[in-house]
C-alpha cells in the first residue's frame, strides 16, 4: 500500500517573532486535506526514486528530492543501509504552501520505518523530521495540530466540525524564504482558540479574526494570490478564504465536501484546483 502524503493547510498562521538563527516563530492551526501525493517503497539494493503523477514534471530537474533526503536521514539515524526503490506520485503543485515536499519527506519516514522494520522512538522520528524542514514533524503525524515554535511544538487541535475545502493555486511557485523576507518583521500576537467548534460557521467566524500573516507579503511578490482569494471568496457558500503557508495556494472553507467539489470545478481551468473534505483518518501514529 502506498503511503499517502496529504496536503497540509494552515487555517491561520500568525508569525509571532524570530529566532536568532533567522527562523520565524509561528502560531498555526494545521489540518490535512483529502488530496495528496503518494509514496511507495519496495525492497532494492540501492536507494532510488521514480516520479509519476500530474505534477511530477516540476520535480524532475531537482537533484535532491526531499523524499531521498528523508530516506538517507532515517537510514543514518537507525544505522541501516539506505536500500529502497521509492515511487512518488506527485499530485500537489511544488513550492505552493501546502507542504508537498514536507508531506513527501514525512511519508518517506513512515513508509521506510515500516519497510526497514525500525522501532525508533516517536521523539527521535520527530527530530529527524525537523532536521528535514519545519513542517515535516506535523506532516509526520498528518492529523490536525496546533503548531508553534518554528514548527516543532505540536499540541492537540481544537475539536473540529465537519467542513469542506476548496484549494486553488494560480500556478506560480513562491519561495518560502522570500515571502518571510517580505514580511519584514511585522509580527502578531499568539491566538486564543476555544476547545472546539460545533459547526463550520462558528469555526470560520473565529478563524476570520485571525490571519495568515504571510498573505500580504505573498501578494506583494505574486499579485495573482489576490485574484485567487477574490475568486474563492465569491464561491457560493464560502465561509472563509485564506492563503495557506507561504502560498501561493489558497483555500476556502465550505459547508461540506460535496459543495466544495462542485465549487472547485467552477474555478478557472488554468489554475490548479481541488474540492473535497479533510483527509480521512490518518496513517498509524509513529
Ligand atoms: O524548514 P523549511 O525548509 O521548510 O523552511 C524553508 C525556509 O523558510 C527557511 O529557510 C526559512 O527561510 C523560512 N522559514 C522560517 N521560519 C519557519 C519556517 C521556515 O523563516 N518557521
Amino acid at each position: 500500500m502506498p503511503e499517502s502524503a496529504p496536503a497540509k493547510l494552515n487555517l491561520f498562521l500568525q508569525v509571532t517573532g524570530r529566532r536568532p538563527d533567522g527562523y520565524h516563530l509561528l502560531d498555526s492551526l494545521v489540518v490535512f486535506a483529502d488530496i495528496g501525493d503518494a509514496l511507495d517503497a519496495a525492497p532494492a539494493e540501492a536507494l532510488s526514486l521514480t516520479l509519476d503523477g500530474p505534477e511530477a514534471g516540476a520535480l524532475a530537474a531537482e537533484p535532491d528530492n526531499l523524499a531521498l533526503r528523508a530516506a538517507r536521514a532515517l537510514a543514518d539515524a537507525a544505522d541501516v543501509a539506505p536500500q529502497a526503490a521509492l515511487r512518488l506520485t506527485k499530485r500537489l503543485p511544488v513550492a505552493s504552501g501546502i507542504g508537498g515536499g514536507s508531506a513527501d519527506a514525512a511519508a518517506a519516514l513512515r513508509v521506510l520505518a515500516r519497510l526497514w522494520n525500525l522501532r525508533l522512538p516517536a521523539d527521535r522520528m520527530r527530530e529527524i523530521a525537523l532536521s528535514l524542514g519545519a513542517d515535516v514533524p506535523v506532516c509526520l503525524a498528518s492529523v490536525p495540530h496546533r503548531m508553534r515554535g518554528v514548527g516543532e511544538v505540536l499540541s492537540a487541535a481544537p475539536a473540529l466540525p465537519a467542513f469542506g475545502l476548496v484549494l486553488a493555486n494560480p500556478r506560480v511557485a513562491l519561495s518560502t524564504p522570500s515571502v518571510f523576507r517580505a514580511l519584514a518583521g511585522r509580527y502578531s500576537g499568539a491566538a486564543a482558540l476555544p476547545a472546539g467548534w460545533d459547526d463550520a460557521h462558528a469555526m470560520a467566524a473565529d478563524l476570520a479574526r485571525l490571519a495568515n500573516d504571510l498573505e500580504a507579503p505573498a501578494i506583494a511578490i505574486c499579485p495573482a494570490v489576490a485574484e485567487v482569494l477574490a475568486a474563492l471568496r465569491a464561491l457560493p457558500g464560502a465561509l472563509l478564504a485564506r492563503m495557506s503557508g507561504s502560498g501561493a495556494t489558497c483555500f476556502a472553507i465550505m459547508p461540506d465536501a460535496e459543495s466544495a467539489a462542485r465549487a472547485a470545478a467552477s474555478l478557472p481551468a488554468a489554475w490548479w484546483r481541488w474540492g473535497g473534505g479533510l483527509a480521512r483518518p490518518a496513517p498509524a501514529p509513529l
